[in-house]
């Protein structure tokens, strides 16, 4: 009794006759690690990116990104079956047009590169989750997320674009629209337009906080989606900035999201926390391109274990309080689970 006493009050004082505090007695065999672990990744919380492109038989790897591939609607379907035979409950699509133009015309149009992939993979693989990136930047011949007048990106504009092009999306088939170019009233117009239409019950996961961030570059690679000039500096948000990031993300809550995003991931622990602690919403975290080549360069040179550094990264990021994550990894964690 009194030894506790003491202990409760403080290690510090205590003598040589008492126990001092054994963190590793929880530690030492596999059996109790794994009862007293906090966080369990799980295949459910994983989203697999797909990049569509023209095509038959089309199958192209993304140098910078090794197993990620750019595919043609066939070999996208084939990839859904091995998808689902993994246990991964979802994907998001990425399209690459057959021609590009000012105003991205593809993207909004009913039977562009993505519209024809979701009916694709309804098709054939019915219970696949199909979730759609909704921006116009891979779909511009300059490379930039909506209309652009002189140096300016335009907002109000690009946003009537961006809801015409979530509507076809869902038309099409889609099960949740992801907005990904941080213009402001982009989740209210989509929300409106999907409501005008009937589509009230699919649900809306915005890249709530998504940074202008060098971690991007592999994608634009696989999306070919590099802006000609400029920079996304207009609209993404400044990477020293936190506080800014919750009033991006209280915004889109107000107008309608059900899942809001942090992007990247890695190296905004901290946001996604914040937003967790916050607003207490399901929320998503894109474990975006570069830190997936980051850990696959670095694998193949032999300098770190890559499995399990990326089964590592991606429960820190869980850990970090997200319920989803977006990740190129999804594959490979599943078949390690
Ligand atoms: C499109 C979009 C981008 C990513 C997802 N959606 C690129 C960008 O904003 O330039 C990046 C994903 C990744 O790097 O894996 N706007």
């Amino acid at each position: 009794m009194d030894n506790t006493e003491k202990l409760t009050i403080g290690s510090i004082t205590q003598t040589g006759t008492q126990p001092f505090k054994r963190l590793r007695r929880t530690r030492m065999t596999a059996t109790l690690r794994s009862m007293v672990r906090e966080t369990e990744l799980s295949k459910n919380d994983f989203i697999y990116p797909l990049f569509v492109c023209p095509g038959m038989k089309v199958k192209k790897e993304v140098s910078s990104m090794p197993g990620v591939y750019q595919m043609s609607v066939d070999e996208i379907v084939r990839e859904c079956v091995e998808v689902k035979s993994l246990d991964i409950p979802a994907v998001i699509l990425f399209g690459i047009p057959e021609h590009k133009d000012e105003v991205g015309s593809e993207a909004y149009d009913e039977l562009g590169i993505v519209q024809r992939a979701i009916h694709a993979i309804k098709k054939e693989v019915s219970e696949m989750f199909v979730i759609t990136d909704v921006c116009l930047c891979e779909y511009t011949s300059h490379g930039h997320c909506g209309i652009v007048r002189g140096n300016e990106i335009v907002n109000d504009e690009s946003i009537e674009l961006l809801a015409k092009e979530a509507l076809t999306h869902v038309q099409a088939g889609a099960d949740m629209v992801a907005p990904s170019d941080m213009f402001d009233g982009r989740v209210k117009a989509i929300r409106a337009i999907l409501d005008e239409n009937n589509f009230h019950n699919v649900p809306i996961m915005s890249y709530a906080a998504k940074y202008a961030s060098g971690f991007y570059g592999p994608f634009r690679e696989a999306a070919e989606s590099t802006p000609k000039f400029g920079d996304r500096r207009s609209h993404q948000m400044d990477p020293a900035n936190s506080n800014e990031a919750l009033r991006e993300v209280q915004t889109d809550i107000e107008e309608g999201a059900d899942i809001v995003m942090v992007k990247p991931a890695m190296p905004y622990l901290d946001i996604i926390r914040r937003v967790k602690d916050t607003f207490h919403m399901p929320t998503a975290a894109y474990n975006v391109s570069g830190e997936y080549s980051m850990v696959k360069a670095a694998g193949r040179l032999g300098w770190i274990d890559e499995q399990r550094v990326l089964m590592e990264m991606l429960t820190g990021i869980k850990r970090a309080g997200a319920d989803v994550i977006l990740t190129y990894f999804a594959k490979d964690a599943a078949k390690l689970l």
